[in-house]
């Protein structure tokens, strides 16, 4: 499970504020790599590794792509999946749903075409250097069949820390940018792994919130249904915390706390996007 954030608890609000993000880049990298393949046309058996509420497992159902298996550590996110896919649990669509903690990955070897891991890796212990990360990493290998596919959706050095309200928190935010894996190196954990031509891509202009509304929400750090929508929140600094809401507050008393604010602190997102795609072969 998440080693800072509860997911239980997140659970209820996480879909007023995410959304699968970038979604059309992953079928099209999908498409074109198993189009080529002999066996193009046999249904791609799909594997969502910390599935989540199935935001992404829905995006691929809806898409007509494969059969998915999902699996998480939390119930709770979990139950909300069930929810949501329940049509999809009972035409086969989805084949199965589970609670298994990673780095296991509760998946016979070579049984899946593809696999991914979407804002995931980040929520795993850093201990010696990324350890389990790496294992993570390594079981995903095993249990894709040869030429399969990777694809992980996270947010190496300063993206993992680009949404607006980060600005406000000199310290979190330096801790919480540590807790990730660099580019570089989840690239070399892939290709140590034994994924062939690892490769990224930045979508500059998505990111996992479900729309501006509710992203550029002056008042939002100030509402825990809001602060449900990134794990960050989970992580800042108690001192810091009650720093920043004092501020925040006195901004909204002296009619300061409004879009133009949350506009200005945005250019870094703006600048750097807010996540990476990272994928390679088996
Ligand atoms: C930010 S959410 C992402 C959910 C989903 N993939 C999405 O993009 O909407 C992180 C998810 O990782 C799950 N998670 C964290 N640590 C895990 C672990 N060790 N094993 C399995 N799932 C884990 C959490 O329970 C949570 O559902």
């Amino acid at each position: 499970m998440s080693v800072y954030a509860n997911y239980d608890s997140i659970s209820t609000n996480y879909d007023k504020n995410r959304k699968a993000t970038s979604v059309e880049i992953y079928i099209g990298l999908i498409l074109e790599h198993f189009r080529q393949q002999k066996n193009g046309n046999s249904v791609l058996r799909i594997l969502d590794a910390g599935c989540g509420t199935g935001n992404y497992a829905e995006a691929f159902v809806d898409a007509k792509i494969g059969k998915l298996t999902l699996f998480d550590a939390s119930e709770g996110m979990l139950d909300q999946a069930r929810g949501k896919l329940a049509g999809a649990i009972k035409e086969g669509v989805i084949e199965r749903v589970s609670q298994s903690y990673l780095p296991k990955i509760p998946a016979d070897e070579a049984s899946f075409d593809v696999i991914m891991f979407n804002q995931v890796l980040h929520h795993l212990p850093i201990d010696n250097d990324f350890q389990i990360c790496k294992e993570t990493i390594a079981s995903a290998f095993k249990v894709l069949k040869p030429n399969g596919m990777i694809i992980i959706n996270a947010s190496p050095g300063e993206q993992h820390a680009s949404h607006w309200y980060y600005s406000l928190f000199k310290k979190s935010r330096e801790d919480f940018i540590k807790r990730h894996p660099s580019r570089d190196g989840l690239k070399k954990m892939m290709a140590d792994a034994g994924f062939n031509n690892v490769r990224t891509i930045i979508p500059l202009d998505e990111y996992y919130w479900v729309n501006d509304d509710r992203y550029m929400n002056p008042e939002g750090p100030l509402d825990k249904a809001f602060r449900d929508g990134d794990s960050f929140w989970s992580t800042v600094d108690k001192e810091e915390f009650k720093q920043v809401m004092g501020k925040l507050k006195d901004m909204k008393n002296d009619g300061t706390l409004d879009k133009k604010f949350v506009n200005e602190m945005d250019n870094v997102r703006k600048n750097m996007g807010t996540h990476t795609l990272f994928y390679g072969f088996a």
